[in-house]
């Protein structure tokens, strides 16, 4: 992929799961509350300036939210427009107000001024057929990240659901190349999968792409000889030290027969995988913190990580300037 823009927007929910009803989210520990009025979503810092009653308790009415202690009433904007009893001019109150949009059943929210526009997934505004699921899990984001992106693992934690129940490995070639902001890996040489999602699903495999782009999406793409066939999207976000969160939106062409039958039976097998690494991750993470001073070894297999590491930490991935290649067996 060439030419990716990375935005400063970052999914915070499903548009799906924001109803009436104001709906709470965490964002590096920022506590936010999301609800819609009738010119659109909005975001406000989810603290009442009064006595930091949460904003997320209280109730939409028409393009305000009213905390639901003492009845303040803010807008969009967070200004304080009522407070109930109060006689004559209501004093200047502010709740800090947030960026957020709407796309494609995604609801983002800003983390920068200039966000850019932000990325959706690989075939977004492409006719396809979408599915989406919200989770959490006790770790770090770079782990997870890692995780979705590790074909190594599957072998192992997947076994019979992302792979078949045999044990034949295959050699293929891995590239990893990257740009500002992201890094993606493609593995070539990879027959059709056993497993029974990629029975379900994928057809005749020609490459499978793995990217990480800033701050948070993670993203599968699985290419038949004709174009992208199956495309995996997670936005995940650190929402408080050692809770990761994310928007998992699973999509694929409609005109290649994913219809919502197939997609309806996929997506219990998708979830169950996602569970498998839920329950690892959250394993993994609790033993870091029982072993805090002792690093993790890796090898060459973990293609993905320092690349991550780096865009985490605001630098360069290395692959920016020299693409990396390695065969393994996988
Ligand atoms: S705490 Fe919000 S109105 Fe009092
Ligand atoms: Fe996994």
């Amino acid at each position: 992929m060439s030419g990716l823009t990375v935005s400063k927007w970052v999914a915070v929910a499903r548009a799906a799961s924001l109803g009436r009803r104001p709906l709470a989210v965490t964002l590096d520990g920022l506590p936010l509350v999301l609800f819609r009025t009738p010119e659109g979503i909005r975001a406000l810092t989810d603290r009442c300036p009064h006595r930091s009653a949460p904003l997320s308790g209280g109730r939409v009415v028409g393009a305000q939210i009213e905390c639901p202690y003492h009845g303040w009433r803010f807008d969009g904007g967070g200004r304080c427009r009522a407070m109930p009893g109060l006689i004559g001019e209501v004093p200047r109150a502010l709740v800090p107000a947030h960026e957020v949009i709407e796309r494609d059943g995604l609801v983002f929210v800003a983390t920068a001024k200039d966000p850019g526009t932000p990325y959706v997934g690989a075939l977004s505004g492409r006719g396809t057929v979408s599915l989406r699921l919200e989770n959490r899990v006790t770790s770090t984001l770079a782990e997870v990240a890692e995780n979705i992106l590790d074909a190594t693992h599957t072998h192992f934690t997947h076994r019979g659901v992302l792979r078949g129940l045999s044990p034949r490995r295959y050699t293929v070639e891995v590239t990893v190349t990257g740009g500002d902001g992201w890094v993606e890996a493609s593995y070539v040489g990879e027959p059709r999968q056993e497993g029974l999602v990629s029975r379900l699903l994928e057809g005749e495999r020609a490459v499978s792409i793995g990217r990480f782009i800033s701050p948070g999406i993670v993203e599968l793409e699985f290419r038949g000889p004709d174009g992208p066939r199956l495309v995996t999207t997670f936005h995940l976000r650190q929402a408080e030290t050692d809770t990761v969160r994310g928007v998992a939106v699973l999509s694929g062409p409609s005109r290649l027969g994913l219809g919502y039958l197939k997609a309806a039976l996929f997506f219990p097998l998708f979830r169950l995988a996602v569970e498998q690494d839920q329950r690892i991750l959250s394993a993994a993470h609790a033993r870091r913190l029982q072993f805090p001073d002792i690093r993790q070894m890796s090898t060459p297999l973990d293609v993905m990580r320092p690349h991550i590491d780096a865009i985490l930490a605001g630098r360069r991935p290395s692959v920016a300037d020299a693409p990396a290649r390695l065969v393994m067996s996988l």
